[in-house]
């Protein structure tokens, strides 16, 4: 569901009570989490900092902690306008609750009685009730992708002339570092998460490099290595429709084809053959990097995308495997880290290696 353009934020403090997400132990600690020791709480103190005012001056830019350009990512509440404050928000609070979860006011009444089995009176409301309300589906990683994608793919093209990190969407492993406040389904596959986030990457930089005066060759060789990477993995979806991306398509083709990849992808019942499919799949393409078709930089990037892809499909199959690959993979990290340098020969050796063992 939209978020609605007229719920009201409350601010994190209204979540910071012990007998709600501001307590001890596992199920009610997110709000400890969050401060203690998620990236996000420091999103807005990265624009006090030297590195900031140098991005920005380089941008033409006075004053980042008070410009739209850098606080829409860094400190969202600096965003909400007047009539959506319920309270008065924090902007140092940087990516809070409600960045993620969405504007609390439509839904912390149902959320605020609990649904546990034993309460009296009963429960009123469950998950479902409580996203009718306008709390957003994070459960669904669709909807997750979309969440953390919107600030983590796309940077506008004079931002990153000017200095500002390249960022690299990947939803399986970003997940873990954030770190995880939550426990997720026991259906849930980091597997499946990594497709669904590479699919919604793919869709973004897609549109990205068709708006005017954004694109460039980095972005263009970004976009391909995505296409290959999504690509590789696609007949997953036992979907001959949805395997049927060409390299070079025009980005508005692939752009709503990688829309229908990460809807399909997020609906799966997914199964560890599956991991194990498009574990195969990857390891296998070695030949790629022997073809003399695509240009270095392009195979940099495809080499980028490939090995954060082997490393999230190792952690969600069994631990043995991920143990007995580790050198193997580390050579293929470090090989894929040298992108200037990137020799697709050794990487592809290095692959084979890779896929032997497998
Ligand atoms: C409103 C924008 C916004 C949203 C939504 C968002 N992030 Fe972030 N994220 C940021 C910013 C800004 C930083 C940089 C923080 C800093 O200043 O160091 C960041 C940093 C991170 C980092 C550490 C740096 C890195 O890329 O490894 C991780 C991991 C991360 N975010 C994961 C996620 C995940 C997972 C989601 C979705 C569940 C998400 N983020 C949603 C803005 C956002
Ligand atoms: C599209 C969202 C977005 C916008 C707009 C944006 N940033 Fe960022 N920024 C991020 C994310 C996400 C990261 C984390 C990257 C990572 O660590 O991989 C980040 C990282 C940074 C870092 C490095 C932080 C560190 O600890 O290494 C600085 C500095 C920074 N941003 C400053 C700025 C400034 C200044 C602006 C405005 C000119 C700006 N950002 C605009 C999303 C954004
Ligand atoms: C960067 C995005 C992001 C931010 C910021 C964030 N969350 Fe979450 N949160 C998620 C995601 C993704 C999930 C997993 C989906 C789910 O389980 O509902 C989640 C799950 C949860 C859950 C469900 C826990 C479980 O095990 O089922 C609670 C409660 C929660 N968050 C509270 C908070 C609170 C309180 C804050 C602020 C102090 C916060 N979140 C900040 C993304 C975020």
């Amino acid at each position: 569901m939209a978020d609605s353009p007229l719920a009201r934020y409350v601010g994190a403090s209204s979540c910071a009570a012990s007998s709600c997400h501001g307590g001890a132990g596992e199920k009610r600690d997110q709000w400890v989490q969050w401060t203690a020791k998620d990236v996000h709480r420091r999103a807005h103190a990265t624009l006090t900092m030297a590195r900031s005012t140098q991005i920005a001056a380089a941008a033409g830019i006075a004053d980042p902690v008070h410009n739209t350009r850098c606080t829409v990512c860094h400190a969202p509440f600096a965003e909400v306008p007047a009539p959506q404050r319920l309270a008065v928000l924090d902007r140092s609070e940087g990516v809070s609750c409600e960045s993620c979860h969405a504007p609390a006011e439509p839904w912390i009444r149902s959320h605020t009685r609990h649904n546990s089995p034993n309460s009296t009176p009963p429960d009123l409301f469950t998950y479902l009730d409580k996203v009718a309300d306008g709390m957003r589906d994070l459960k669904s990683l669709y909807v997750r992708a979309n969440t953390c994608v919107a600030c983590h793919e796309n940077v506008e093209h004079d931002l990153l002339q000017a200095g500002h990190p390249e960022l690299i969407f990947e939803l399986d492993g970003q997940s873990v570092s954030e770190p995880k406040h939550w426990k997720e389904a026991a259906t849930f596959s980091g597997a499946q998460a990594w497709l669904v986030g590479q699919a919604v990457a793919l869709r973004e930089t897609s549109w990205q490099i068709q708006r005017p005066g954004q694109s460039d060759e980095r972005l263009v060789d970004r976009q391909a290595g995505l296409l290959w990477v999504v690509q590789k993995a696609a007949p997953v979806l036992g979907s001959a429709e949805l395997g049927v991306l060409e390299n070079q398509v025009e980005p508005s083709k692939t752009q709503a084809l990688a829309e229908a990849i990460a809807q399909t992808a997020a609906k799966l019942t997914w199964t560890p053959a599956q991991t194990t499919d498009v574990l195969k799949r990857l390891a296998g393409s070695a030949p790629d990097f022997r073809t003399t078709g695509p240009r270095q930089s392009v195979q940099a990037r495809r080499a980028e995308r490939l090995v954060l892809a082997l490393d999230r499909l190792l952690a969600a199959s069994d631990r043995s495997l991920e143990a007995k690959l580790e050198p193997e993979l580390k050579e293929l990290f470090r090989l894929a880290q040298i992108l200037p340098d990137f020799d697709p020969a050794k990487f592809a050796t290095a692959l084979e290696k890779f896929a032997a063992k497998l």
